[in-house]
């Protein structure tokens, strides 16, 4: 399973990557605004830098909806590194640009996916990744986790190579249950990926540990 970190926040990144487990990065037009970065040379900078952070699949979002203006601004952001997967929205023109993208050997990730059946266009077309956003699905009283285990028995009935990337991940707990249902990938805020070191008898044992440690070595 690979881990993907869901941020444009450059600390955020280092402090990920430092852990030695990071697989990659999300971002979407919605991450780049929280940070404050404005112009599209600065953006386009943004994810340079995350380039540079990262040895893996960055993810930079096309904001055009038209499939001329998804071709521009994807090979734009494809031609920046290798690294760059060109996240495109689950839409008539997204999916005829994810399948031009295939056919041109440029990586994409179909992103704002909330059914089944979106996820078997976007296979279709070629997608390389396949976001299904399960925190909102969650949000409005649907089960998130259904989804990424139905996408998952679909993909695996048809030999799709297309990777399922669990995303809008809100706590740990969607992270353990998307490895149950067999996500190829979850990308997560740091705080959902922090949160899985934790449990209280960890604390406690080494507690009792280190004091039986000093213990044994007097002053
Ligand atoms: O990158 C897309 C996705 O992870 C969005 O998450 O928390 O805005 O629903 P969220």
């Amino acid at each position: 399973m690979k881990f993907f970190i869901d941020t444009a926040n450059l600390d955020e990144i280092t402090e990920a990557n430092e852990l030695g487990i990071l697989d990659g990065v999300t971002t979407n037009p919605s991450l780049i605004n929280k940070e404050g970065i404005k112009g599209e040379d600065n953006i386009m900078q943004r994810y340079v830098d995350i380039c540079n952070i990262v040895d893996g699949d960055i993810s930079a979002e096309v904001v055009a909806t038209d499939f001329e203006g998804m071709v521009r601004e994807g090979e734009n952001l494809a031609a920046l590194s290798p690294k760059i997967v060109v996240k495109i929205p689950m839409i008539k023109d997204g999916i005829k640009a994810i399948k031009y993208f295939s056919s041109k050997g440029i990586r994409t990730n179909c992103t704002l996916v909330f059914s089944a059946g979106q996820a078997l266009l976007a296979a279709k077309a070629g997608a390389t990744y396949l976001s299904p956003f399960i925190g909102r699905i969650d949000d409005i009283s649907w089960d998130g986790i259904d989804l990424i285990d139905q996408i998952v028995a679909i993909y695996g009935n048809y030999g799709f190579t297309t990777e399922v990337l669990a995303a809008s991940i809100r706590n740990p707990l969607h992270i353990v249950k998307c490895a149950e249902v067999g996500a190829d990938v979850v990308t997560s805020p740091l705080k959902a990926f922090l949160a899985l070191l934790n449990h209280p008898l960890t604390d406690k044992g080494l507690a009792k540990f280190l004091a039986d440690a000093a213990k044994s070595r007097p002053a």
